[in-house]
């Protein structure tokens, strides 16, 4: 058990069916433990919902969805085992990105963004997996900054109503309201992080 520790599988994890564990087994060597990522470029997959997870890596495959390594990584997978990886991390337990800092000033502005334009989808203060979305609170700030970025200048696909959304707070709110938003997800406090 130790050596399959190391590995970044929780005993508990190794108690699921194999099937759904053993490809996993190469994602946590960059996603951290059971899905957790400890590296700020790496996000968390941890708790994302199944069908999150699957359509970006489709993304990945395809190229609609900018990517330094992933878009490599995907191919080497069937929509079968992407399928089975997808139901493993969907059923572990999202743990927050540490040690992060967030300025509460800017996260109160951020707030008051989210809530305009995020909310509709990326639920309960952008905690929750519902709507196949993402989760935004407590993941890794950096992650999130050239996400948004790449975005935002079209190198990557997003949903259309998150763009109409997202490039309407682009133009009213600038990149300091993006900086707003940042804070606002690197909160300390998390209340309601869905398990
Ligand atoms: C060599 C390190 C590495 C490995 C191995 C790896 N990833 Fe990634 N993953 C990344 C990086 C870095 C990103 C950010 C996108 C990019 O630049 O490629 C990422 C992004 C992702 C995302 C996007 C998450 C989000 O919320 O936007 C998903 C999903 C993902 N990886 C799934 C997987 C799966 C499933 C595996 C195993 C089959 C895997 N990754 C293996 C490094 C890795
Ligand atoms: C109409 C629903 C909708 C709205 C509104 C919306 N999003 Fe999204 N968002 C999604 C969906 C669905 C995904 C996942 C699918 C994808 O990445 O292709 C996503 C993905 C993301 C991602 C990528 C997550 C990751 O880990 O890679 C970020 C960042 C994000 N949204 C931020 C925002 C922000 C900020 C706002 C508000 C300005 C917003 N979204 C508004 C539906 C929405």
């Amino acid at each position: 058990m130790l050596a399959t520790c190391t590995l970044g599988l929780s005993t508990m994890a190794l108690a699921e069916a194999p099937d759904a564990v053993l490809p996993a087994y190469v994602c946590v060597g960059c996603h951290g433990t059971n899905g957790n990522s400890n590296g700020p470029a790496i996000p968390t997959l941890a708790g994302a919902s199944r069908d999150y997870i699957i359509e970006v890596m489709e993304g990945f495959k395809s190229g609609e969805r900018v990517s330094t390594i992933m878009g490599r990584i995907a191919k080497g997978y069937s929509k079968e085992e992407i399928e089975r990886i997808a139901d493993f991390f969907s059923r572990q337990a999202f743990v927050p990105a540490r040690g992060q800092r967030s300025d509460p000033k800017l996260a109160g502005e951020g707030a008051r963004l989210h809530e305009q334009y995020c909310e509709k989808c990326h639920a309960k203060g952008g905690t929750s997996p519902e709507n196949d979305a993402g989760i935004l609170t407590g993941q890794w700030t950096p992650y999130l900054r050239y996400t948004l970025a790449d975005m935002l200048a079209d190198r990557s696909r997003m949903p259309k109503k998150m763009k109409k959304r997202l490039q309407k707070l682009h133009r009213k709110a600038g990149d300091a309201g993006i900086g707003q938003l940042l804070n606002y997800y690197a909160r300390g406090k998390l209340r309601g992080v869905d398990p």
